[in-house]
């Protein structure tokens, strides 16, 4: 199928293999990490290597069973899928069903793949992907789209993985808003001690990183009738399988349209220009009795010092999105998962 350039991130598609930009998501498949998967799969700009899984949104069998089978719907059964830690670093796991179904992923009744994942913990796949990266002279974008713990005990187990990274770009977080309480997102609510350690990391090992959090996470949508007119390619591929993730979320919060939530993330690595950031001092908060795993962006004037702040500067300095061209995403999720950008 012909690209057209006028596309946001198409052009990147008229290079070469090598000039597609290496990802490897860690997700918790998840219906709005299904989207996040279906557009990695597809877009031309990007290598998508492999595809990590971690309790979350459901249990972590059922996140590698949904990651599996999204893949086999994009046609990309070959992307390796490894399963990761089944709960958080200290508090039992706990799920959200209550958004994603019963099965972690609409509940959709979608033929499931009949695939194995990896012999290899999600944490030694990455390793494995990131060291090969760091030896082939490549650096590879993370984009994590769930709670921390694999990214956590990676970079804490294996630091040398960071000559392999060329940013992490993660879903989580917020500058002003909560969805897990109203003080703190999901993802970082549901292990915030691997939030912490993640970002700790990163600065002790230069990994630039960036926070696609809440403040800008809800803007990109796809209405019903977008996603009808997905459903309608049938087939069982990315189209149909889309347009139903889509559908279910619009019928489960009985709205005409649905945000593609984790994926925003993915577009945010094809077409950064989009996105609005500030680069900001950022902790986690590990206490507080009702602010635990909420993520403290300082937007002071002066970062703290220790003569004035008694918690002295962040280690932790990083990109925070702000602002969206949600439009510009909406239009990249849906022409690349309906096929519209070629390949
Ligand atoms: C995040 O939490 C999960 O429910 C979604 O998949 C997303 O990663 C949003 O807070
Ligand atoms: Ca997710």
């Amino acid at each position: 199928m012909p690209v057209d350039d006028s596309l946001p991130g198409a052009r990147a598609s008229t290079g070469s293999s090598s000039s597609r930009r290496p990802v490897v998501l860690d997700v918790d498949t998840g219906v709005d990490d299904a989207c996040a998967i279906l557009l990695a799969a597809a877009h031309p700009a990007l290598d998508l290597r492999a595809v990590t899984c971690v309790g979350g949104n459901a249990p972590v069998d059922d996140v590698v069973a949904n990651t599996l089978t999204v893949l086999d719907a994009a046609g990309r059964a070959e992307v390796p899928v490894a399963r990761g830690a089944d709960r958080p670093l200290l508090e039992p796991a706990a799920h959200a069903r209550h958004v994603h179904g019963e099965d972690g992923m609409g509940d959709l009744d979608w033929p499931r793949s009949s695939r194995v994942p990896d012999p290899r913990h999600a944490v030694e796949l990455l390793r494995d992907v990131l060291l090969s990266a760091a030896a082939a002279g490549e650096s590879v974008t993370l984009v994590p789209l769930a709670p921390l713990t694999n990214i956590a005990l990676l970079l804490r187990t294996y630091p040398l993985v960071a000559n392999g990274i060329r940013e992490i770009l993660f879903m989580g977080g917020a500058v002003a808003v909560g969805n897990a309480t109203a003080s703190a997102e999901f993802n970082i609510f549901h292990d915030p001690e691997a939030a912490a350690m993640t970002l700790d990391a990163a600065a002790e090992l230069a990994i630039p990183v960036t926070m696609y959090g809440l403040d800008v996470f809800y803007a990109p949508t796809v209405s019903r009738a977008e996603a009808a007119e997905l459903v309608a390619a049938g087939g069982r591929g990315s189209a149909e399988l889309g347009g139903r993730l889509i559908a279910f979320q619009c019928q489960r919060f009985d709205r005409p349209a649905a945000t593609i939530g984790d994926a925003g993330a993915v577009c945010a690595v094809i077409d950064r220009d989009a996105l609005t950031c500030e680069r900001r001092p950022v902790r986690v908060e590990l206490a507080g009795s009702w602010s635990r795993g909420r993520t403290i962006v300082d937007r002071r004037e002066w970062s703290g010092d220790r003569a004035h702040d008694p918690h002295g500067p962040a280690p932790g300095v990083i990109d925070v999105a702000l602002d969206v061209d949600a439009a510009r995403f909406s239009r990249l999720w849906l022409d690349t998962v309906a096929g519209r950008l070629g390949s």
